[in-house]
């Protein structure tokens, strides 16, 4: 396995990994590792000739207000990671290697980006999408893994792809979990031993919402007021949001019917979580 700092030496080994014959996987990331990226890897290692992982805590994609400069980092761990799961390039570049000066050029993706995350963090998607954009252009025509985790995400990364043309296959992948639910992420330091205890509630919320469409409820409202009543149970969360939309439009289909997605956002003292499953209506 190799590490790159610089953008150009990132670029050749992947062309030449091409030139080889063999087609790349790439796995973009913000480091802190945990068995969600590292099912990621996976799929990239089995499906592909190489595969690639990049590692960049992306100031654009944060608020002014948000972790930034307390995000969880541990590059050692993750290179070790990497290295067990059969990664053969890694990308590591710091700030001023991916912006060198300030940027004019920002990637926008309308729609998708709008509610939810978007909703509650304007500037998020916008960010998300122009370091990937980025990726995608340093890293070149491969197959890139994201997680259903990211739920939004994986549709603003895919609707991105899909109109600028970039020579990128977009690969979704199924969210790993703790054995109590919790979904897998890198954020879950900042919960304390009571929060963590409590975090399941995420996973509860949506399983009780799924179960309330599949008893037939089919008003939004009520299944937006089935996860909202879990999530107030438990005293150490504080609800941002609880939606049911169609899985491709983020639209809110009335009534509800066709592929849904279930999404809830909550804050504990320190961490906001996210988390989604889907449901068929
Ligand atoms: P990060 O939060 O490090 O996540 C990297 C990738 O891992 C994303 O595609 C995310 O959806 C996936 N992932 C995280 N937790 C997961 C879980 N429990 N199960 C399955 N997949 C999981 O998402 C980002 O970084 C950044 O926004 C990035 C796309 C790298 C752009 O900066």
């Amino acid at each position: 396995m190799k590490t790159y700092a610089t953008i150009a030496a990132f670029r050749e080994a992947l062309d030449t990994e091409r030139h080889a014959g063999r087609a790349v996987g790439l796995v973009p990331t913000m480091g802190y590792l945990h068995d969600g990226h590292r099912s990621l890897m996976d799929a990239a290692v089995v499906a592909n000739g190489v595969a690639a992982l990049t590692i960049f805590v992306n100031p654009l994609q944060f608020a002014p207000t948000e972790d930034l400069s307390t995000y969880p980092r541990d590059l050692q761990r993750d290179l070790a990671m990497a290295r067990s799961a059969g990664i053969g390039h890694v990308f590591t570049p710091d700030v001023a290697e991916m912006y060198p000066e300030a940027i004019a050029t920002t990637v926008s993706v309308a729609g998708v980006s709008s509610a939810l995350e978007g909703a509650s963090r304007p500037t998020h998607f916008d960010g998300v999408a122009t370091v990937v954009a980025k990726l995608f252009a340093i890293a070149g025509p491969c197959r890139a893994y994201f997680g259903e985790k990211d739920f939004q995400q994986l549709a603003v990364v895919r609707k991105m792809t899909s109109d600028l043309s970039l020579p990128v296959a977009v690969v979704g992948c199924p969210t790993v979990r703790e054995s109590d639910g919790l979904a897998m992420s890198s954020r879950n330091v900042y919960l304390n031993d009571a929060e963590r205890a409590a975090a399941p509630v995420l996973h509860r919320a949506l399983r009780a919402g799924r179960e309330a469409i599949e008893q037939g409820v089919r008003d939004a409202a009520a299944v937006r007021a089935v996860m909202a009543e879990v999530i107030a149970a438990e005293p150490l969360a504080r609800l941002d949001y609880a939606e049911v939309v169609d899985a491709a439009t983020f639209v809110v289909p009335a009534p509800l019917a066709g592929t849904l997605r279930l999404l809830v956002a909550v804050r504990f003292a320190k961490a906001r979580l996210i988390d989604n499953i889907g449901v068929l209506a």
